[in-house]
């Protein structure tokens, strides 16, 4: 029997050919695929168990591997995150003796070592490997007995670097057995995305994606939730190529109050789209979350007392990865150590920006 765990958020090719790889090297009478069960809190909830399930299902439909296959409830049913021992001895005993692999790719097998009890893991289960791309050789070989290496090299695709992506609106990278599952449900922000994308001018569009890619990383470095701040940076812009006059009547139904409006309106009407995007993120996109609308609320003027994602908010805008200008570039990078820092800087720079070009300055 072979086992292969891991969070298929999403299931791409790679992990179809590592399992096809392990069934024609050594005939299996069985492969086990173990989606991860994920904690609804911490950066974890992307796509739901049920999901993440049926879209291995319908990527291994195809494959001749698909007879001995089967999709694992086993984490799912115990609501918690196994670990890969507790796994590998509850199957063993189902087994009864019979020998178990566990699948994965040479990348994991570099911190095997840190694994939870890796030495009750080798006692019950081999270790098969395929090697990926970028990690043919293992930095630290597992201990124990020698793991089975697959021949061949596997495609160098990453689930984590795919949901980046995904979340940034570049759904081009799906397999397309996939496409119209993800879309059907809105699974990675997709119903979001695609009504954004309606809204705004390619170029635009173009800049809130690069936009969201910063903010979902920001939030990865510093704890906050992914897909909500990529949510947040993908609405942002939303109210900015409406008439002005639909913007004004926006902002004043915003539910939040605008210091100075008159001279708001008079003097920086480019402030107005921010509380307009939040009326719109909460009216069209049916955002209910206060912190989400906040950040949108002042990712062009900032206000007091910030909170963190009002700040990566901000940051993300002035920093995202469709910005080509140099202190973009210097920000970015500071803003992965130090959320505050690259705030202070980015609110420094902006003013100092309209200083120079004589405008005036909201506060
Ligand atoms: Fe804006
Ligand atoms: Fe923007």
């Amino acid at each position: 029997m072979i086992l292969f765990g891991g969070s298929f958020d999403p299931p791409h090719r790679a992990h179809i050919s590592l399992v096809e790889k392990a069934f024609f090297s050594l005939s299996p009478k069985k492969i086990i695929l173990v989606p991860a069960y994920k904690a609804p809190f911490k950066n974890e909830h992307f796509s739901p168990f049920r999901h993440r399930k049926k879209m291995l299902k319908l990527l291994l439909a195809g494959s001749p591997a698909a007879k001995v296959s089967r999709v694992s409830d086993f984490e799912n049913k115990r609501r918690k995150r196994v670990y890969t021992f507790q796994l590998v001895n509850d199957f063993s005993k189902k087994l009864k003796g019979g020998k178990i692999f566990f699948l994965m790719g040479s990348d994991s097998l570099n911190s095997f070592a840190e694994w939870k009890k890796p030495e009750k893991i080798l006692a019950k289960a081999s270790l098969l490997v395929g090697r990926r791309q970028g990690y043919e050789k293992a930095e630290k070989p597992a201990p124990g007995e020698k793991p089975v290496f697959l021949k061949g090299i596997f495609p160098d695709i990453s689930s984590t670097e795919l949901r980046k992506k995904l979340f940034s609106g570049d759904f081009s990278v799906l397999e397309p057995e996939l496409g119209g599952y993800v879309r059907k449900h809105g699974l990675y922000n997709y119903r979001l995305t695609a009504g954004i994308k309606k809204l705004l001018s390619r170029k635009r569009f173009a800049h809130v994606c690069g936009t969201a890619r910063l903010a979902f990383e920001l939030a990865l470095a510093h704890g906050l939730d992914p897909a909500a701040a990529a949510a947040a940076a993908m609405l942002h812009d939303s109210a900015k190529e409406l008439p002005i006059k639909k913007q004004i009547a926006l902002a004043l139904r915003s539910g939040f109050s605008i210091k100075n409006r008159r001279e708001v309106f008079k003097k920086a009407p480019g402030l107005i789209h921010q509380w307009a995007g939040a009326a719109l993120a909460a009216e069209r996109f049916g955002v209910k979350d206060g912190e989400t609308l906040k950040a949108i609320a002042a990712h062009a003027s900032a206000y007091e007392n910030m909170s963190k994602l009002a700040k990566l908010m901000y940051v993300s805008d002035f920093a995202g990865y469709d910005r080509k200008f140099k202190e973009s570039g210097e920000t970015r990078k500071l803003a992965f150590k130090s959320l505050d820092g690259a705030y202070a800087r980015t609110l420094g720079l902006k003013k100092a920006r309209l200083k120079k070009e004589n405008k005036w300055i909201y506060e």
